[in-house]
């Protein structure tokens, strides 16, 4: 998980504000754009990165608050953070069209992204993510976790989260992984993270896009995902014009991380259709 690409730092959509993007790959191959999901870096693509790079220009960026990224105000919406991307794309392939992979708030992101500017994209992977914004409950979960985080730190946080996420067990069978990733949370700002439970909270239905996407998509769940039922991924999958939909067994919210062979080999065969 640490070799996600070769940092470059850049200008954000706030003045003063620089994001990190790790990029791998030549240049002049086609664009794959991973989205990390929440609290992480663009460094979980690890596993993807040194599978793809070889035909791939892989760029995995880190959201604001997050990784090699600044924090800024940490008041941010998840206009922000679709700001934060086009201010990366323009900097790095400008207006090519690029392929791209989100999970969970990746995958948010992602959605919003094509809700607004459809034309950037060649290709969408949404992995354990959802359309849906928060209901009622989400949003009280959030400003708990916000004044949690104020209180207490980052680490209870992040203990609690993983347990969720991850397929039940894997803490005691692969505690390498727990604590990898782990290590990766806890470098993140806290006043960086509790601003991306901001922008989760208060982010926008994106249902409606999905009737128009145009390009192929993919829509994986790991088959254990307790935060994104595989039936909501399908379910997503089947409003999607040209979607396939993949389960991977035995993989919690987290599938690329926590089956990366499996997971890799999904968006292998995916990106035939896209390239
Ligand atoms: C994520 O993995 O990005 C988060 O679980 C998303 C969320 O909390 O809604």
């Amino acid at each position: 998980m640490e070799s996600a690409g070769a940092v470059r730092r850049i200008a954000s959509s706030s003045p003063g504000v620089l994001v990190g993007v790790r990029e791998a790959g030549a240049v002049d191959a086609p664009p794959l754009l991973f989205l990390h999901g929440f609290p992480l870096s663009g460094a979980m693509w690890g596993p993807q990165v040194e599978e793809f790079a070889a035909d791939w220009r892989t760029l995995a960026p880190d959201v604001r608050g997050c990784g090699t990224s600044d924090v800024g105000t940490g008041q941010y919406t998840m206009e922000t953070l679709v700001d934060d991307l086009f201010a990366v794309l323009d900097q790095t392939v400008g207006g090519e069209p690029v392929a791209a992979v989100g999970l969970s708030m990746g995958g948010y992101i992602l959605l919003r992204a094509l809700e607004r500017e459809p034309a950037r994209f060649r290709g969408v992977a949404l992995c354990d993510t959802r359309s849906g914004a928060d209901g009622r409950t989400g949003k009280l979960a959030r400003a708990i976790g916000i004044r949690r985080i104020e209180r207490e730190g980052l680490e209870p946080f992040v203990d609690d989260f993983l347990a969720a996420v991850l397929a039940p067990g894997t803490r005691q069978t692969r505690p390498d992984l727990w604590h990898g990733l782990k290590r990766l949370m806890m470098e993140n700002s806290p006043i960086g993270v509790r601003g991306q439970l901001l922008a989760m909270a208060s982010r926008i239905d994106t249902g409606r896009v999905l009737e128009k996407i145009s390009v192929p998509a993919l829509v994986v769940n790991g088959g254990e995902d307790r935060l994104t039922r595989p039936s909501a991924g399908q379910a997503m999958a089947a409003k999607i014009p040209n979607a396939v939909f993949s389960t991977i067994e035995g993989a919690g919210h987290l599938s690329s991380i926590e089956a990366p062979g499996e997971f890799n080999r999904i968006l292998r065969r995916y990106l035939t259709y896209v390239r």
